[in-house]
């Protein structure tokens, strides 16, 4: 039988990793909600309206190959304070939750706003220099030119933003179930997410 799991955190956490092992290994649906806001946030550039971009998403937006650049993830945390660009994005993602073959969603507020009915949430978390190393090594791998300096910036700029707006801010869900991953390996993170998710369902 399927059921939710909610899973937030910072920028560069591992959540996304993590999300897709989990998904995979309960055979679940996998929605990275940071896609919609990315989504939202690569039209703001282009000059369209951010809700007006909110309210007219489709699928095929959420496909497109630039959505993981820098320039993308800082628009996409600002057009993220905005309580109706939210607004406009939560049912899709709660119709998302609510699959019968159970469901894997990660963002920011997935715990605390979007399914805080969740069977399970955890909060993955790092410390900001090494989500910023990872990032760094991501993109220099895709051939960003951006330094470690520029980068550990950036993280830092999209937490405070994430986690000092007014409107679904970032944090863990009172029943939340914390994972650090800054000195685990992949492998060990994913053993440890997938245990806990276990204890709490006995699945
Ligand atoms: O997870 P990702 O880094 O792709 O998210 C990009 C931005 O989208 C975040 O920095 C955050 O501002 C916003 N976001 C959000 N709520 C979510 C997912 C992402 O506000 N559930």
């Amino acid at each position: 039988m399927g059921f939710t799991i909610a899973i937030d955190g910072p920028a560069a956490a591992g959540k996304g990793t993590l999300s897709k092992a989990i998904a995979a290994h309960f055979d679940f649906a996998h929605l990275d909600t940071g896609l919609l806001y990315r989504a939202v946030g690569a039209k703001t550039l282009l000059g369209v309206q951010p809700l007006d971009a909110a309210l007219k998403l489709v699928a095929a937006d959420m496909e497109d190959t630039d959505l993981r650049t820098p320039e993308v993830a800082q628009a996409a945390s600002k057009v993220a304070i905005i309580p109706e660009v939210r607004a406009a994005l939560v049912d899709f993602q709660r119709a998302f939750g609510a699959r019968a073959g159970g469901a894997v969603l990660d963002g920011r507020d997935i715990g605390t706003v979007i399914c805080p009915e969740a069977k399970v949430k955890l909060y993955v978390t790092a410390s900001a220099q090494v989500r910023a190393e990872r990032r760094y090594l991501e993109l220099s791998a895709k051939g960003d030119v951006s330094t470690r300096e520029q980068v550990l910036a950036d993280v830092k700029a999209r937490d405070a933003r994430d986690m000092e707006r007014v409107e679904a801010p970032l944090k863990p869900a009172d029943d939340a179930v914390l994972i650090d991953t800054s000195d685990l390996s992949i492998a060990d993170a994913i053993a440890q997410a997938i245990g806990v998710i276990e204890a709490h369902t006995g699945e």
